[in-house]
């Protein structure tokens, strides 16, 4: 079984290990940021359906693809997908969805970074107990005065990327393996407790309700797209993230298994973020559609407001930065062991070489917030609104990772040998294979070019 090759970066220890890192680059600012803020702006209940239904139909399938090509090839994404390629006598031009997948995850960390610098700066403003007894004012002048800076942004933006290219310096094994063992347990405890606290507040039925509770005349093409957008972007598919990872992965451990496990847990840890923030934001009578401020300026408030706030305030923070940080070393990883692979760099070099220019990108979301926020390049229809930040955010989420996912399945079950996969997944040739093969190989694509056709118009499925 297994392709023979081998991966000169080493390999996970084993099951838990892949699983882990896996949930570790799944879960993150997607999760307990992003899901929250954009259900609020997309009205809630229908925008969590279509969601769910995209990483039940899409996400999970296209995962198992991903996780297979990797452990296929072993090597960066670059690279195996000309190995792969030339193996299935398919054109080389499949190598470029290696290179978009690494300029994929250089552009999503250059703001998944500044984001993860707001985590950062509130665990100290928590321990230092500056939201203690604010009001929702109080608290959103305290966020309007971080991201008004730009040198303070750019501060912690540095801070996150060493912290990252330290991480990714290390290795497989002694980096990246070691930090999520501990991680990520500890960051559901810390869900667990926010949950009891909002369950209190009084209003975690309407939170539910909001999350819950399907409203399709909300629904938009433009939502849909989102939804599936998330999809992708929370399960971290479509840039090769997935993909390296599971290059690392030991030959005898079931993709399936392990897919199902890092999608429930990913899916999870999204809901219990929703069910701990819209309680607050409604018990304070704030608005759940704020945008991407919007859990730093509710959370603090109920730390603000409970026993020992600043000492748990300054937990979730540390725990979100942890999120983040095992999600940006999957961003960087590809790049990086690319460098390793073809330019004859030690792992070092090439986690400063990556971490720096990435940094130097990820200014333009730095000055996106301060002073470029009225620069919106581009004039027309919805982008017109749209600041440096937002428009990398919706060309990587909703346009690169989508595209990419869809290539990466179509590679899978129309390229790559039907033994090869049979081999590579080997769930038996009765029931499951055929089902993901089928789901891959047409339901799949179908959904993912319906949708983009229906956001750019040239289909209306409402109409
Ligand atoms: N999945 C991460 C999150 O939800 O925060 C973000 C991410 C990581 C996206 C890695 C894409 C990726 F390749």
């Amino acid at each position: 079984m297994g392709s023979q090759r081998k991966s000169i970066h080493g390999q996970w220890s084993g099951r838990l290990a892949f699983i882990l890192a896996a949930t570790g680059s799944a879960v993150g600012l997607g999760n307990i940021w992003k899901f929250p803020y954009i259900t609020g702006e997309n009205g809630g209940g229908a925008f969590v359906m279509t969601y769910l239904l995209c990483i039940a139909v899409i996400g999970l399938p296209i995962m198992m693809a991903e996780v297979l090509i990797g452990r296929r090839g072993r090597q960066s994404p670059i690279n195996t997908m000309r190995e792969l390629a030339a193996d299935a006598g398919a054109s080389r031009y499949w190598v470029l969805l290696g290179w978009a997948g690494v300029v994929a995850g250089f552009l999503i960390l250059s703001y998944y970074s500044v984001i993860a610098g707001w985590a950062l700066a509130y665990v100290f403003r928590a321990a230092a107990g500056l939201f203690t007894g604010l009001t929702a004012d109080g608290v959103q002048s305290i966020f309007h005065d971080l991201i008004g800076e730009p040198e303070r942004l750019m501060a912690w933006h540095t801070l996150f990327m060493v912290m990252t290219m330290i991480i990714v310096a290390r290795g497989v094994r002694s980096g990246l393996e070691k930090a999520v063992r501990f991680l990520m347990p500890a960051l559901l405890v810390l869900m667990l407790v926010l949950m009891g606290y909002a369950w209190n507040s009084g209003y975690f039925e309407q939170g539910v309700e909001f999350l819950f509770r399907p409203d399709f005349s909300k629904i938009t093409p433009n939502a849909v797209l989102t939804a599936m957008g998330h999809a992708f972007f929370t399960l971290s598919l479509g840039m090769g993230a997935i993909m390296v990872y599971g290059s690392y992965l030991p030959d005898r451990i079931s993709i399936a298994r392990a897919s199902v496990a890092i999608s429930i847990a990913d899916t999870a840890v999204a809901l219990l973020a929703g069910m701990v923030i819209f309680p607050i934001v409604f018990a304070n009578s704030l608005d759940p559609g704020a945008g991407p401020g919007l859990i730093f300026q509710t959370l603090p408030i109920a730390f603000g407001h409970m026993p020992y706030g600043a000492f748990f305030g300054m937990l979730f923070f540390i725990l979100l930065v942890f999120a983040a940080w095992t999600s940006a070393i999957s961003l960087i990883e590809p790049a990086v062991a690319w460098l390793v692979e073809n330019r004859g760099h030690s792992r070092v070099n090439a986690s400063v070489v990556a971490g720096i220019s990435t940094w130097l990108f990820g200014l333009l979301t730095v000055f996106s917030f301060n002073i470029w926020s009225d620069f919106k390049p581009l004039a027309v229809g919805k982008f017109a609104d749209m600041t440096l930040f937002d428009l990398l955010d919706y060309l990587t989420a909703n346009i690169m990772l989508p595209l990419g996912g869809l290539l990466i399945a179509i590679f899978a079950v129309w390229k790559m040998s039907r033994a090869s996969t049979v081999d590579e997944l080997n769930m038996g040739d009765r029931f499951f294979y055929p089902l993901w093969r089928f789901l891959v190989r047409y339901i799949t694509p179908i959904a993912v070019i319906i949708v983009f056709l229906n956001a750019i118009g040239v289909i209306d499925m409402k109409g």
